[in-house]
């Protein structure tokens, strides 16, 4: 299995062992002839070592891999605490992530509920998910987003950029970039000193959702509740003026207080929360995505260079700095590729964490036993040869030739699917578009040093990916 992510940060988990829970569960599982084969493990932590040792290296794949060839695409094993059925197969996951709410419910542990808050979308249920999950869409989809947040991104990016000589490090930057758009898209904020403290503390709070075992006995993890509770307080006032002003804003924080925009009836903790919640979503994985892009060019150059091409091209268009306009945004096509490659290699969210609401029959006449944790891994089927051609290189022309691109784009997942699929995926992705666009029409850059992939606890690069630029 995977792990990582800002938002399901789910493997971060901290887990209740139980020798007990385990026995009861080996039993339960000899019961269910059915049951996906696998091997579940040493007591207490089952396959959790195998999997952590994978990922702290630059080639994770084995992992799975190896499962995949002695049992098949769908397994049985044991991780961070449970019993868990793993599916590296296509068909499978789309059948879990279509029946969300039906015969799987999203499903994650205590110390990631009590980072988040109680009224994440991330953690809702039911007809209230329902209503929560179409009105963050109306906050960020397209005619949203080429209406109102395309000017901001474009801002953001060149306000950031601005500053950059020397010596920057990537990760760093892109992150200050996607906090300062989050809370611009939530609140109308501009980036001042207000939102830089708020950074401060948020970033205390992101810190929490590594801390692997005990959460309980962390430093990191009661720091990260403190700030949590700092952040919150900071975003309670906000939302008292707001409701004391009688300013009509376009933002989301508006939208949770409109009556008529599908909002309103929210108490101030309940509209904290869910902001808080969404700026953890599109914080992290969204900077992570952009700095490695950005090293995927970096080691491949004739992607660079077409790359450049194309948004040279827009630019000879234009002023040096005039904005970037939605019909840019859609004549990017070759940026689309590299958009879509490093989405497919990079797998931030690998997979999603679900709980069988029932005992569900799954292909070949597996049954997945109720109460049972699901894995549906994205990462597994995005690597898989079968599926695409020599599928661990990143290889932007790949979706260029037609064969490949239709039958793939069906296994293609990186934003989930289903009722949860990220309402988020339109944003990064131009988010990430207008990142790139700035970057290579304005400077050329090389490693400052050497740096690597890691996937645990979360995918991203070693040293967050030092680079030093030069203006053009
Ligand atoms: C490259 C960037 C991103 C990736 C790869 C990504 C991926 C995902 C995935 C796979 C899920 C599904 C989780 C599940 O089914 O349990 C998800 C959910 C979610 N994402 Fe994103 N995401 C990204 C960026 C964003 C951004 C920018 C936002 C902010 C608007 C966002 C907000 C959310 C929210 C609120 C959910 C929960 C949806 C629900 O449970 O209904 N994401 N994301
Ligand atoms: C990129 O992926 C999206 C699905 O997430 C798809 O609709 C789009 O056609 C893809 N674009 C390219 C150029 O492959």
């Amino acid at each position: 299995m995977d792990q990582s992510s800002a938002v399901l940060y789910t493997l971060l988990l901290c887990i209740p062992f139980s020798l007990s829970i385990f026995l009861l569960l080996r039993a339960t599982s000899r019961r269910h002839r059915r049951l996906p084969p696998g091997n579940l493990g040493l007591p207490f932590i089952g396959e959790t070592l195998q999997l952590i040792s994978a990922y702290k290296t630059e080639n994770p794949e084995p992992f799975i891999d190896d499962r995949v060839s002695k049992y098949g695409t769908v397994f049985t094993t044991h991780l961070f605490g449970e019993p868990t059925v793993f599916s590296a197969d296509p068909d499978t996951n789309r059948f879990i992530l279509q029946n969300e709410g039906r015969l799987f419910e999203s499903s994650y542990p205590g110390s990631i509920s009590n980072l988040l808050g109680r009224h994440s979308l991330l953690l809702m249920r039911g007809n209230l998910h329902k209503r929560m999950h179409s009105l963050t869409m109306s906050f960020a989809n397209s005619a949203i987003i080429r209406d109102h947040l395309l000017v901001d991104v474009d801002r953001l990016v060149r306000l950031n950029m601005d500053a950059w000589t020397g010596r920057v490090i990537l990760m760093e930057e892109a992150k200050k970039i996607t906090f300062q758009l989050t809370v611009k898209q939530l609140m109308s904020f501009d980036p001042c000193e207000w939102t830089e403290n708020l950074m401060k503390e948020y970033m205390l709070v992101i810190e929490g959702f590594f801390c692997i075992p005990l959460p309980i006995f962390s430093t990191t993890y009661r720091r990260a509740i403190q700030a949590r509770r700092k952040v919150a307080e900071a975003l309670s006032l906000v939302v008292v003026e707001r409701r004391r002003g009688s300013e009509r804003k376009k933002d989301m924080l508006a939208a949770l207080m409109d009556e008529e925009g599908g909002g309103g009836g929210f108490s101030d903790e309940e509209i904290v929360d869910f902001m808080l919640a969404l700026l953890v979503a599109g914080y992290e994985t969204t900077s992570t995505i952009m700095t490695l892009a950005v090293k995927f060019l970096t080691e491949t150059p004739r992607a660079l260079a077409q790359l450049k091409e194309e948004h040279n091209g827009i630019r000879a268009r234009k002023g040096e700095t005039e904005a970037l306009q939605w019909e840019d945004y859609k004549s990017m096509p070759f940026t689309q590729c590299v958009v879509n490659e490093t989405l497919r290699v990079t797998n931030i969210i690998s997979g999603v964490f679900r709980r069988a609401m029932t005992d569900v029959k799954i292909k070949d006449g597996y049954t997945i036993p109720k109460g049972w944790k699901v894995f549906a891994s994205l990462r597994a089927v995005h690597m898989n040869h079968d599926y695409f051609k020599d599928a661990r290189t990143f290889n932007p022309w790949r979706l260029q030739s037609s064969s490949e691109t239709s039958s793939s784009m069906n296994m293609f997942t990186p934003f989930g699917g289903g009722p949860r699929r990220c309402p988020g995926a339109e944003l990064a992705r131009v988010e990430l578009s207008v990142f790139l666009h700035r970057l290579v029409t304005q400077f050329s850059w090389e490693p400052a040093e050497q740096d690597k992939l890691v996937f645990f606890p979360t995918t991203r690069t070693q040293k967050r990916y030092p680079i030093i630029v030069q203006r053009l």
